[in-house]
């Protein structure tokens, strides 16, 4: 027997929102947003275009891996020969670039705007020297993914260059075409060319930071470009959702932490219960605690091992050269303490440590300045984010999901 719509209406509205609560996941927590070939994350392995990560780590440099992440296969020792040149030559910045950055040391100075602020303005601005940066074809956009690879360093170089109120380094060039990619990003922060380990390890860590399937900043690219907007825009996008503390922003906040524990239990509180007494006061205070926890990773971030690894051996090899302390400790107790606390997790709140915390400590010992470790998260994820934006223009469907309304009932105006 037919019924009027209108009776009917209530109930296909109220199975309609049970419907709509069964399929919802705040956080989108273990919703599956699209396909992808660039990289597979599980809780026993972490693959780029098929390649483990530490198969990547302890045999590729970055700029196989780059070219492997935007080209989708690896490269041959002619066409690395050739990508490595292309970075290279695309390393200098145009002069409405250069002049923003040195412009912006008043905001920097004053706390007004942080490094990964002014990142994000100096790629805007960078589309508009770009001559391709509306053209979404593939090779356009491969073309666009290489210079803006090659020339986010120079970003970070020039502005930590302004930070310390220092001459530009390698201000025609941008920096030494003689150096590598990651050698060459330090020789630009400081003026100083890298000894070989603190270049591996830095080369290591972009590797590992390059790519991890659609994390918050790689899912705002998709989103973006999604809409067919252009790859500077969503590069744009990108930086501001990794700017966050609960994303990259963590490898940041996991040091000003440490910092915060020996400030508080001093060098003699290291390894004591002080250690404890002061993680039991943030487990009571509900206090997250930067660098630990992860969405998709349950048993441990694949890339913490890595890097603590090799972080911690960095830091023995400077304090057996006995130089002098950085920050109040010497560079082998930050890492003590670094194990203390993961340790403090892992037994009480059966939380591992993901990226960022070794990486906070690393980049600690290499003396980087903290805010300047987020910005070379971009430095790295950059490969990541345009390998995605190619893949989402290349097969296109706009990203838009649903919502469950939870406003006034329907009401006369
Ligand atoms: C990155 O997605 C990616 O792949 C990201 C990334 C990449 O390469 O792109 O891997 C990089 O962003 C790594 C994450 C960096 N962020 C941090 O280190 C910030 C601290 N971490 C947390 O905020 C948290 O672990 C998240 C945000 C990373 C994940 O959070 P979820 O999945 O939303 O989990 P949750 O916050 O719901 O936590 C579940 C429980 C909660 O306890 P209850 O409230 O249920 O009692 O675990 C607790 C949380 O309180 N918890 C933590 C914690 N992380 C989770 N408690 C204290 N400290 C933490 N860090």
């Amino acid at each position: 027997m037919s019924t009027s719509p209108a009776k009917d209406a209530p109930a296909a509205a109220a199975s309609h929102t049970a419907d709509k609560q069964a399929a919802f996941a705040k956080g989108l927590d273990g919703v599956i947003g699209g396909q992808t070939a660039v990289c597979s994350i599980e809780q026993d392995k972490l693959i780029y275009r098929g390649y483990e990560i530490h198969d990547l780590a302890a045999h590729a440099t970055f700029e196989q891996v780059a070219f492997l992440l935007l080209e989708g296969r690896k490269p041959g020792e002619h066409e690395l020969a050739r990508f490595k040149a292309e970075l290279i030559a695309e390393r200098a910045l145009h002069p409405a670039v250069t002049s923003f950055i040195e412009s912006s040391a008043g905001w920097l100075a004053s706390g007004r705007a942080v490094p990964m602020d002014v990142l994000r303005t100096a790629v805007s601005i960078l589309a508009h020297t770009d001559p391709e940066c509306q053209d979404n074809a593939a090779p356009a956009e491969l073309r666009k993914a290489k210079r803006l690879t090659a020339k986010i360093p120079t970003i970070i170089g020039h502005m930590q260059n302004v930070i310390d109120a220092r001459a530009i380094v390698g201000l025609e060039r941008g920096g030494d075409p003689t150096l590598d990619h990651a050698a060459n990003m330090l020789y630009m922060m400081t003026g100083k060319r890298p000894s070989a380990d603190e270049a591996r390890v830095m080369d290591v860590s972009l590797i590992l930071y390059a790519e991890h399937e659609f994390n918050a900043s790689t899912f705002t690219t998709r989103v973006i470009s999604g809409t067919l907007s252009d790859m500077h825009g969503a590069v744009c996008g990108g930086i501001a959702a990794l700017k966050g503390p609960l994303h990259g922003g963590a490898n940041e906040m996991a040091m000003e932490m440490l910092k915060e524990i020996v400030n508080d239990v001093g060098e003699a509180g290291i390894g004591t219960s002080k250690v404890d007494d002061w993680m039991n006061n943030a487990f009571e205070t509900k206090r997250k605690l930067m660098g630990f926890g992860h969405r998709v990773y349950k048993n441990g971030d694949h890339r913490a091992g890595i890097l603590m690894g090799l972080g911690k051996k960095m830091a023995d090899s400077i304090d057996n050269a006995g130089q002098p302390t950085f920050g109040a400790l010497r560079a082998p107790r930050w890492f003590a303490l670094g194990e203390q606390v993961q340790k403090i997790m892992l037994d009480k709140k059966k939380i591992h440590p993901n990226v960022d915390f070794p990486c906070g400590m690393t980049y600690f010992t290499m003396k980087i300045p903290v805010p300047q470790y987020t910005p070379i998260f971009v430095a790295a994820r950059i490969t990541g984010w345009c390998a995605h934006i190619i893949e989402q223009h290349s097969d296109n469907r706009l990203i838009r999901p649903l919502s469950i309304y939870t406003g006034p009932a329907e009401k006369k105006w």
